[in-house]
């Protein structure tokens, strides 16, 4: 009998030993983006943040890092992730495929058509594989959040059509396919890091940039001339929430399906609120002096730009990019 009860309490102790375990990792993690705390980058990081603490009982605490405070750039923070001196980020695809190649194949002009097409390729099966491919350069790629359908800026003219465009020295993200597809169109683009963009418009380095409209209201871009918005729509981009694979790797397993499923529920409410606020943002905008050109000829700008197609179409399967064309 005694036997049996110490053998129950050395069963006891082992389970309330490696429950503790798990239910006490602490950690203090580093969660960085190049954008401001209203924007929904930050917005959807605040509610992973609260999530997190919440569901480790406090024994996790993300702590955010907006406003590129830990890197001038997205390359540049995302360098910070794989070596494991920040642990999360939440990125563009902008400088992501110098890190796993095959994201870029989102960076197609005019592949997604609107947001139901974007979220039915992003949640199946080729959003989970293009997240697994981050695994090859030392990075966990938990969740697609949201930058948003990319708009033209300018601080010279209206722009409605690819002719009114010829010339416009715009910025670009440091990204191949993007950089070729205003080229195709007749713009005279230029790659920078998204941390000297704001200077080289105020000081009239370039005349504009190509962003979603939740970064020109939080970035204030009409405090730097950009007075002319065009509705190109003319690419779709994703905001992955990646993770240091070093810190990943770190947590225990439930601790582990957490960050996922955690990262996966937010990426639908951030989608949903940065959807959901553009048209307000849009009108605040205007109020600031910002001419909104929504009649844009896009079949012009699909046609324009379609050539980066020929040109970096070879570097993925055809099949896969069809696979998203199609997805319906
Ligand atoms: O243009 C970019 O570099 C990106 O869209 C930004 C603004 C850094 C957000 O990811």
């Amino acid at each position: 009998m005694k036997k049996t009860i110490a053998f129950c309490f050395a069963v006891l102790a082992t389970i309330l030993w490696t429950g503790s375990a798990t239910a006490e990792h602490k950690a203090t993690l580093k969660l960085a983006s190049a954008l401001a705390m209203d924007h929904p980058y930050m917005v959807g990081a605040q509610r992973f943040a609260d999530l997190i603490k919440e569901r480790t009982k406090g024994n996790i605490t993300v702590k955010l890092y907006p406003s590129g405070q830990l890197g001038k750039g997205e390359r540049e923070m995302t360098e910070g992730i794989q070596q494991g001196a920040i642990d999360l980020l939440v990125s563009s695809t902008g400088p992501l495929g110098g890190f796993s190649p095959s994201i870029n194949i989102l960076d197609f002009p005019f592949l997604f058509r609107d947001f139901r097409h974007v979220d039915l390729v992003l949640d199946g099966a080729i959003g989970q594989r293009l997240l697994g491919d981050f695994e090859k350069a030392n990075i966990k790629g938990l969740a697609f959040w949201e930058n948003g359908f990319r708009h033209l800026t300018n601080s010279r003219r209206p722009v409605k059509s690819v002719e009114d465009g010829k010339g416009l020295k715009i910025r670009t993200m440091e990204n191949k396919v993007h950089l070729a597809a205003w080229k195709a169109a007749g713009f005279n683009p230029t790659p920078m890091a998204w941390g000297e963009v704001f200077t080289a418009l105020q000081q009239r380095v370039i005349d504009g940039q190509e962003n979603p409209i939740a970064v020109l209201y939080s970035n204030k871009l009409w405090d730097a001339g950009q007075l002319h918005f065009s509705f190109t729509a003319h690419v779709y981009s994703p905001a992955p929430l990646l993770m240091s694979k070093k810190t990943f790797d770190t947590l225990p397993a439930p601790e582990r399906q957490l960050f996922l499923k955690t990262g996966s529920e937010v990426a639908k409410f951030q989608r949903k609120i940065n959807r959901d606020e553009e048209e307000a943002k849009l009108a605040e905008a205007a109020k600031r002096g910002v001419k909104v050109t929504r009649d844009v000829d896009r079949d012009g700008f699909r046609r324009a730009m379609a050539a980066v197609y020929g040109e970096f179409g070879g570097q993925f399967s055809r099949a896969e990019i069809d696979a998203i064309i199609n997805a319906k």
